[in-house]
């Protein structure tokens, strides 16, 4: 268990191109709150740090699609992302961004330092331009064939299948989403971190220093690059859209947004020091400090080579002591995707679901992504809170805090002597803390929650052995002894459970009125402490910690995100390619004229044929039109529309039909009118 140490805790910094979903929350925010809970209650000085990361290559992206600047998007998400944070309860001592001017100032303070030390190399290559639109290109702007997976759609900085990152000249058959034309290589000088340089540094200190501590997952992916071959590194970008290169003959150059996020971690905590009155060096530069990176896997590469190989080059500061990435959570079987909107959104949760922030916590972090890819299931979501926390946990506190206003008005009743099955019992709550610490400080915190709840597994097996509400009423003595012990039991849950359920925790110390005990006990010392809830100690009333969620409450959810589907395959349908070519002669060999539809009635038999009476102008005549699952006959009597009157006629179900009406078909597949309704045309007017 650890204690009384200095702990900087870093959560990957979110871009500002969208709002938090629950992949961000099950990869890195919730194990990263759950951690920084759990060292503050035992005892650890913690510094838990974010912030927005502002200067993504997708944030002026977003900003193009949307007409406004990037400051616009940046300050809508931050401040979304930010509330729905404060909102679920992460408990960052300080969420900065990095157009704060103090990170602007730290990371090119960073820059110059390496720049002076000589620690890069300056080059002039040849960046890939997009011609059309006369730029240079982001690697996000770049899209074209992963080298690594053949995936068709991959980024230029990274391919999204397979995780791989990339650099976008690596790409093939690379496309620039500005334009579409093809980039081209162009000169521009631009500064590199030598990483082959640090391959001896990262050799010793990742592949021999951490083989045995550092999650297999993280370790491989590091082992792979190293085993790959490093290379120089480009650390500015030609972009208009970041931190200008602090540096002489760098104009219309900015750091490379890998290089100046990271960083943000360290300006992220002057700012929180400077606000609490606090020294912030001994956070990133006493070697006693434990830095730990909560990041995804697609975030490896950076926090675990790059990084550090800044924080070597800069010399003064530590380096990670862990970076416990996970993999990936899918939801309903398909990745979650920003631009697809398949996702559930924090600030949406917390509407569609008030004051169930643990709910979500709890159904994240029992299926946490932490060794393989996970799915997350609005079924599973279901499960866990009805069968997990409702009827395990929520049973469990619910029938000690009745019984105990019921038998004794609340109050806690003196025990007589344990039973061998009290002592057991007793003794295993008492073990708790340690097993669930020891999973904690493995970074298991889907096996921490799961050992959680064994604490009420235990207190709900304890009651229904001892059975109270029959003893009391032949044996009272008894019944106070198990009510005791049930209280202690109870009474442990609302330490243990701080860091997973925060705001269950919370309201369980009320009922139990922990504050107005002498002596709150801490994670620390239920091992030591033989009484937790001393006899005589009043406690509150009871009130339900959560409750059942409701099938049509999951369909509603499942419902939307069906319309989700629904609106990406109707933005995805492939628009019909171009016919061969028709001369105008062809073209010229068709008539069509506006009609007037004067009759329709349904071809028995037939559920998409409708028989329409057209007034041509030069005639009324018969035409069988495949448009009854769109209309009925009564909306269309009395429509203009066009005809293509000088089609050969055919037969359809017995019935000649003369004619065609032109139709054209809605994203969604619903069939319309071409529109010679508006205006003053007259049947018979030619369409040409
Ligand atoms: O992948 C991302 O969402 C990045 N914005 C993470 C940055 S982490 C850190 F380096 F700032
Ligand atoms: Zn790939």
């Amino acid at each position: 268990m650890s204690t009384e140490g200095r702990y900087t805790i870093t959560a990957a910094l979110p871009y500002t191109n969208g709002p938090i979903h629950i992949g961000h929350l099950a990869g890195v925010y919730v194990p990263a709150d759950i951690y920084s809970r759990y060292l503050r209650i035992t005892g650890n000085d913690v510094a838990f740090i974010c912030g927005s990361d502002e200067h993504g290559a997708a944030i002026p992206m977003r900003a193009k699609k949307e007409g406004v600047s990037p400051q616009v998007i940046i300050d809508k998400y931050h401040t979304i992302i930010k509330k729905s944070f404060g909102d679920f309860g992460i408990s960052f001592d300080n969420y900065s961004r990095t157009s704060a001017p103090i990170h602007h100032e730290t990371a090119s303070v960073f820059f110059k330092k390496l720049y002076d030390d000589g620690k890069f190399i300056e080059e002039t290559s040849e960046q890939l331009y997009d011609p059309e639109a006369d730029q240079f290109l982001a690697d996000r702007f770049v899209i074209g064939t992963c080298p690594k997976c053949n995936h068709e759609e991959a980024y230029g900085d990274q391919c999204e299948k397979c995780g791989s990152s990339l650099n976008a000249t690596d790409l093939i058959n690379p496309k620039s989403t500005i334009s579409g034309a093809e980039p081209i290589l162009k000169q521009t000088k631009h500064w590199f971190l030598p990483l082959d340089q640090y391959e001896d540094f990262l050799k010793e200190w990742v592949l021999e220093g951490h083989k045995k501590d550092w999650k297999t997952n993280v370790y491989g992916q590091i082992k792979s690059w190293i085993d790959d071959g490093l290379r120089p590194r480009a650390v500015t970008r030609d972009l208009d859209w970041g931190i200008p290169v602090p540096v002489d003959g760098a104009e219309g150059k900015v750091l490379y947004v890998w290089f100046d996020a990271p960083i943000g971690y360290i300006s992220s905590t002057k700012e929180w020091a400077e606000r609490e009155g606090k020294d912030w060096e001994p956070y990133w530069k006493d070697k006693n400090t434990k830095l730990v990176h909560f990041i995804g896997k697609d975030n490896i590469v950076f926090h675990c080579i790059i990084f550090p190989s800044m924080l070597k080059a800069e010399g003064s500061y530590i380096l990670p002591e862990n970076v416990p990435a996970n993999e990936f959570l899918n939801l309903e079987g398909n990745k979650l995707s920003t631009s697809k909107n398949w996702a559930v959104w924090l600030h949406e949760y917390l509407e569609d679901f008030p004051n169930q922030q643990d709910v979500l916590r709890y159904a994240l972090t029992a299926n946490a992504p932490e060794t393989k890819d996970n799915d997350f299931t609005w079924k599973d979501f279901q499960a866990r809170n009805n069968n997990e926390l409702v009827a395990i946990f929520g049973n469990f506190i619910n029938r000690v805090v009745v019984l105990t206003n019921k038998y004794y008005d609340g109050v806690v009743p003196k025990p007589s002597t344990f039973s061998d099955v009290d002592k057991q019992t007793l003794a295993e709550l008492k073990a708790y803390p340690a097993v669930i610490s020891s999973s904690i400080d493995r970074y298991r915190f889907r096996e921490a929650s799961q050992e959680l709840l064994n604490v009420a597994r235990l207190g709900n097996k304890y009651l229904a052995d001892e059975e109270p509400w029959k003893l009391i009423k032949t044996d009272e003595e008894r019944t106070k002894t198990i009510m005791y012990v049930a209280l202690q039991i109870a009474s442990a849950l609302a330490t243990l459970s701080e860091p997973f359920l925060p705001f269950t925790s919370t309201k369980l110390k009320s009922i139990l009125c922990h504050s107005t005990l002498d002596l709150e006990t801490t994670w620390n010392e239920i091992n030591s402490r033989d009484i937790l809830l001393p006899a005589n100690h009043k406690i509150g009333k009871a009130e339900l910690l959560f409750s059942k969620i409701e099938d049509t409450e999951i369909q509603k959810q499942l419902d939307k995100l069906e319309a989700t589907k629904k609106a990406n395959e109707a933005e995805n349908k492939t628009v019909t390619p171009q016919k061969d070519s028709a001369t105008f002669e062809d073209f010229t060999k068709m008539d069509i004229r506006v009609g007037t539809i004067i009759e329709a009635e349904k071809m028995p038999k037939a559920k998409k044929l409708l028989v329409l009476k057209v007034d041509t102008g030069l005639d009324t005549r018969t035409i069988v039109s495949g448009i009854a699952e769109h209309f009925s006959p009564e909306e269309i009597i009395g429509k203009k529309v066009t005809v293509l009157v000088n089609l050969a006629p055919r037969k359809l179900r017995g019935v000649e039909s003369e004619g065609m009406i032109l139709m054209t078909e809605t994203p969604h597949g619903k069939l319309v009118f071409l529109n010679p309704d508006e205006g003053n045309v007259n049947p018979g007017a030619v369409i040409s």
